[in-house]
């Protein structure tokens, strides 16, 4: 699979200003497209749909300000960054009030650099970007449930739409927490079967006797305590789906019936004569490698060649990383408001530690670390050290002492800075856009106005300056 590369537009008059930048941005990882003009910049925003804008402070053809507002009206969702000569603090308080991301100057080291690209380019797997995922795969696949931004996955889901208006077996394989379950859901709602049963039996919960009985059902007085006839889940199921949840679970024996009504589409009840014949499509999950379970003689090769027509493999999300930094913007602000807390922001270097981790619990991990997170840092940030140390690589050097010794890298200071900014411009850019209401502003930034209050104080925001501009 190819990187896509990150495409970036800086407005700049002066030749050898653009070389700088270019040097500093190590460009060869980039396309760093130059325009000279306001107006070209607005054309290429549009055209080239970039992932950063650079500004050079100090074009002559409008004020630098202005041309900030501009851009960022155009393109509210790629971040700009503000480039100068030599470090203002005056200077960079300004941009980021005009809606820049990020302030950087000619005379900072490359490390900084990074970070403000990196920074900025986070910002764009901000809310919005969450929306945007999820209204991509809700148009083309009608999913409702599932976010996804991985090549793998929408293939995935390409997959699904194709097999979903088939009566075929689908067999889905993945790891734990992959999102099985979703999408069998999924597949059902996709299928002319979809306001008929869809039935989730989950086989591992069962002994073989009490499976059978669920599966088929039984007749009265078939086994002790069988005071009844009772339908079972093929029944139920009957006109719609039948998902078998953990189908590596279950006995040789149950697979024996399994592959029999798989193949005749019929069945007898527990203790019964007559053939019950059925309507059923059978989706079936598990996270147990049924090719090595057959060769180890604990699952039938014939029922797996049965299943295996269409299996559909869900890739661990240690293979879509990409999906790390969504998925858990999503979960984040979903728990928030549920709990009615305030989301954390997530430092630059606790979001490395996260995309660096391999994540054995996958997408349910994921969201149990959110749910963590929401809870133990509500309105505060949440950094590295606030990771479980099987993410971070902390280890206790004495488990007694209380002592922890990092093996990763120490937090770089400068961080510390880029986060104030973002955070900083962030509250100005909102304020503004709400005229300096408070009220307003709290609600869109789903804070109270006690804590913004408290915000704008730290960060030297008065409310009196966005009045009326
Ligand atoms: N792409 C996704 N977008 C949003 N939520 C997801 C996604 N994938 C998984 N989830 C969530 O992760 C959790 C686990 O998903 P699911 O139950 O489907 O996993 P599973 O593969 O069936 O796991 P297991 O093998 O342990 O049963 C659920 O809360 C589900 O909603
Ligand atoms: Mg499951």
């Amino acid at each position: 699979m190819n990187e896509v590369r990150d495409v970036f537009v800086l407005l700049s008059e002066d030749d050898r200003f653009r070389q700088t930048v270019k040097a500093r941005l190590k460009a060869q990882d980039r396309e760093l497209f130059h325009v000279g003009t306001l107006a070209e910049a607005m054309a290429e925003v549009r055209r080239a749909e970039p992932s950063l804008i650079l500004l050079d402070m100090k074009i002559s053809e409008v004020p630098a300000l202005r041309a900030i507002g501009a851009l960022r009206e155009r393109a509210p969702r790629t971040p700009l960054v503000a480039v100068a000569e030599n470090s203002s603090v005056k200077l960079a308080i300004e941009a980021l009030r005009h809606g820049a991301v990020d302030f950087v100057s000619l005379d900072e080291p490359p490390s900084r650099w990074n970070e403000a690209v990196s920074r900025a380019l986070q910002e764009a797997t901000s809310s919005a970007r969450v929306e945007q995922a999820r209204e991509q795969v809700k148009d083309r696949y009608g999913f409702t449930h599932m976010l996804t931004q991985s090549p793998r996955m929408l293939d995935v889901f390409d997959q699904i739409r194709s097999v979903a208006q088939t009566d075929a077996t689908v067999l889905i394989l993945g790891e734990t927490g992959t999102g099985k379950e979703l999408i069998t859901r999924a597949i059902h709602e996709r299928s002319r079967r979809k306001d008929k049963p869809f039935i989730a039996v989950n086989c591992g919960a069962f002994t073989e006797s009490l499976l059978e009985s669920e599966l088929f059902g039984h007749e009265r007085g078939s086994f002790t305590g069988a005071v009844g006839r009772r339908e079972g889940l093929f029944e139920m199921a009957d006109g719609g789906t039948l998902f078998l949840d953990e189908l590596g679970e279950t006995s040789l024996n149950v697979q024996v019936n399994l592959l029999r009504v798989l193949e005749e589409m019929a069945f007898r009840r527990v203790g019964g004569r007559d053939q019950v014949r059925i309507d059923v499509r059978i989706l079936a999950a598990t996270n147990v490698h049924l090719g090595e379970a057959v060769s180890e003689g604990k699952f039938r090769s014939d029922l797996y060649y049965r299943l295996n027509v269409f299996p559909i493999r869900l890739p661990p999300l240690r293979e879509r990383r990409e999906d790390i930094p969504l998925l858990m913007r999503h979960f984040i602000d979903e728990i928030a408001e549920e709990y009615h807390l305030e989301p954390p922001v997530v430092s630059m270097d606790a979001m490395n530690t996260i995309l660096e981790y391999h994540w054995p619990g996958n997408v349910r991990q994921l969201r149990a670390m959110c749910e963590r997170w929401v809870i133990i840092r509500s309105g505060q940030r949440l950094e590295r050290e606030h990771l479980p140390s099987d993410m971070t690589g902390i280890r206790t050097v004495e488990p007694s002492s209380g002592f922890y010794v990092e093996e990763g890298r120490p937090l770089v200071d400068s961080v510390e800075r880029a986060i104030q900014q973002v955070e900083r411009a962030y509250f100005a850019r909102v304020l503004r856009r709400f005229g300096g209401q408070i009220e307003k502003t709290a609600e869109h930034a789903g804070i109270s106005r006690r804590t913004l209050y408290t915000k704008m104080k730290s960060y030297g925001l008065d409310a009196e300056e966005f009045r009326g501009s």
